[in-house]
């Protein structure tokens, strides 16, 4: 009986050296942590329950009978973080360079149906040079067997993908199908075709890093959501980012207690709007006053800054957060910042996360640009997402809700559920200086005559009190007032029921 059980940790512990010792030195000498260690980083200590760690490939192409490593490049099972039970898999780099084989893409299989059934959380972890090569075609169906996993699991289970490494080719399309991709800067990158192929195919010269680095993917193409300095922050990142998630559509969101009072005005907030309507101001200034204890996690901080979306807390519950940003290009909606909002309420109404969206919003951005962008379809994007929305809908106006943009931002006519505005809001069907010169065009040159009809569209429209009158905002508040008026409106929707028409999916606007 000894013997086996040494038997048993001697086996353990060549299958825990992965490639061995001189690869795992070369990953720390990049600066990366092993796959092992990447693990112990993100889960409690002592949680990690590993599967499947005896696992070898089966191919016997190009010698590969000869070079079996337990494990095969991937470490897989489940832990907790703080607590909360999640599934994960890493990619073992030092072994054949964490590529797939079909035994690794059974390895990620076993993980994935498991989170599923389970309505767990699951994190992939990547560092890995794409498809087995040695392996061909069983590598090929190793992937679209994770890619068919991850699809049915979207909007089920939070599904997390942490690039800490090479990302290519095959590897690329799993974390894409995943809710969020985060990455660390300098040591990973992620792309299609690599720079060689890129030369070949393009005569373009270019890095891994200029190609996809976290740089790009996190401010040019969006395919990230962050990115991080090191391999340790990162998970510690994602440690506190996972604290925010419901662990399934059915689970409900967590609950942290909170020591913030939700009843306490915040007088700051009365003189946060400059008194010239054309000032920026700091929209998540409101987010950090009014989420328990300032805790926000942006997503996407660095890609269209004109909105800012992200999770807090109202007394203790997630809150998806979604605000126009004044500071940049005045909040103006465009192609980017529709489609980067429109899927992160997406990813709130799937998961039950109440949504909470401060509008400060001149229109939407003019131009030829955005119109051969295709600024209708993306607009739409975000319309359709707050439109099909069934969790509650809180809605801020502080300043300005402008023409279509005033539709779109949760407004009450797309079942937005308690709709305030501060009383320096202005809801109208544009500026009064657009307004003006399109109904007196044939005074416009009568300066007397414009600035006087002018100030009466300012005096008229440019206030929250014409949509108040007709019950399209539910009571004008006090800015000061704000976190106690959404916490008791949380409260109250608690138990809001809305269903959608059945279907056997919708046909957003892709
Ligand atoms: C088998 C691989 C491998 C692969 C790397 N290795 N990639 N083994 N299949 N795809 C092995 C290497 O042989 C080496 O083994 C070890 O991993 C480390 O690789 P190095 O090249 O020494 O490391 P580095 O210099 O850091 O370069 C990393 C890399 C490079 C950029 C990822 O290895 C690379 O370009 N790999 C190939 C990438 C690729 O073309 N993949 C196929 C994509 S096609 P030893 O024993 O020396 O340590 C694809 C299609 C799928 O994925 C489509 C499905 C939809």
């Amino acid at each position: 009986m000894r013997e086996v059980i040494e038997e048993l940790e001697e086996r353990r512990r060549i299958a825990r050296l992965g490639g061995g010792e001189k690869r795992i030195e070369a990953q720390h000498a990049r600066g990366k942590l092993t796959a092992r260690e990447r693990i112990e980083l993100l889960l409690d200590e002592g949680s990690f329950e590993e599967y499947d760690m005896f696992v070898e490939h089966d191919c016997h192409e190009f010698g590969m009978e000869d070079q079996k490593i337990p494990g095969d490049g991937v470490v897989t099972g489940w832990g907790t973080v703080n607590g909360r039970a999640i599934y994960v898999f890493a990619k073992d780099f030092t072994v054949f360079g964490g590529s797939l084989s079909k035994s690794h893409a059974q390895k990620i299989n076993k993980v994935q149906d498991m989170a599923l059934r389970n309505g767990l959380p699951i994190i992939g972890i990547l560092d890995a040079g794409g498809a087995r090569i040695q392996e061909g075609v069983d590598a090929l169906g190793g992937y679209a067997e994770v890619f068919q996993r991850n699809t049915l699991a979207s909007g089920v289970i939070p599904q997390i993908t942490m690039v800490m490494g090479p990302c290519a080719g095959g590897d690329v399309y799993s974390p894409a199908l995943t809710d969020f991709i985060f990455m660390v800067r300098n040591s990973s990158y992620m792309f299609v075709t690599g720079p060689d192929v890129v030369k070949t195919v393009t005569n373009e010269e270019v890095t891994a890093e200029e190609l996809g680095g976290a740089k790009v993917h996190t401010t040019k193409s969006s395919v990230a959501d962050g990115a991080y300095d090191n391999d340790i922050e990162a998970l510690t990142e994602l440690r506190r980012f996972i604290d925010f998630l419901p662990q399934s559509n059915q689970s409900g969101v967590p609950v942290l207690p909170s020591h913030e009072p939700a009843d306490k005005p915040d007088l700051s907030l009365d003189t946060l709007i400059p008194s010239n309507p054309n000032m920026p101001y700091d929209i998540k200034e409101i987010i950090y006053k009014v989420s328990d204890e300032g805790d926000f996690f942006e997503i996407q901080q660095d890609f269209a800054k004109n909105i800012v979306v992200g999770f807090g807390r109202m007394e203790g519950s997630t809150v998806g957060f979604v605000a126009n940003q004044p500071m940049v290009l005045a909040g103006v909606l465009d192609s980017d910042s529709s489609r980067k909002a429109a899927r992160f309420v997406r990813f709130c109404d799937a998961f039950e996360i109440p949504v909470v969206t401060l509008v400060d919003v001149p229109g939407f951005l003019p131009g030829t640009a955005q119109e051969y962008g295709g600024l209708i379809k993306h607009g739409a994007k975000l319309l359709f997402a707050y439109a099909e929305a069934t969790v509650p809908k809180i809605t801020i106006i502080t300043r300005k809700a402008y023409g279509g943009a005033y539709d779109v931002m949760a407004s009450k006519h797309l079942r937005g559920d308690v709709n305030y505005a501060w009383p320096t809001a202005e809801i109208a069907v544009m500026g009064a200086k657009g307004a003006v010169e399109i109904i007196f065009r044939k005074s416009l040159d009568d300066p007397e005559e414009i600035e006087k009809r002018t100030k009466e569209y300012e005096d008229r429209f440019l206030n929250p009190f014409v949509a108040a009158e007709r019950g399209y905002i539910d009571e004008v508040i006090q800015p000061r007032n704000t976190r106690m008026r959404i916490c008791r409106a949380l409260a109250l929707l608690k138990g809001k029921q809305l269903d959608n028409p059945w279907k056997k999916h919708d046909n957003i606007p892709l």
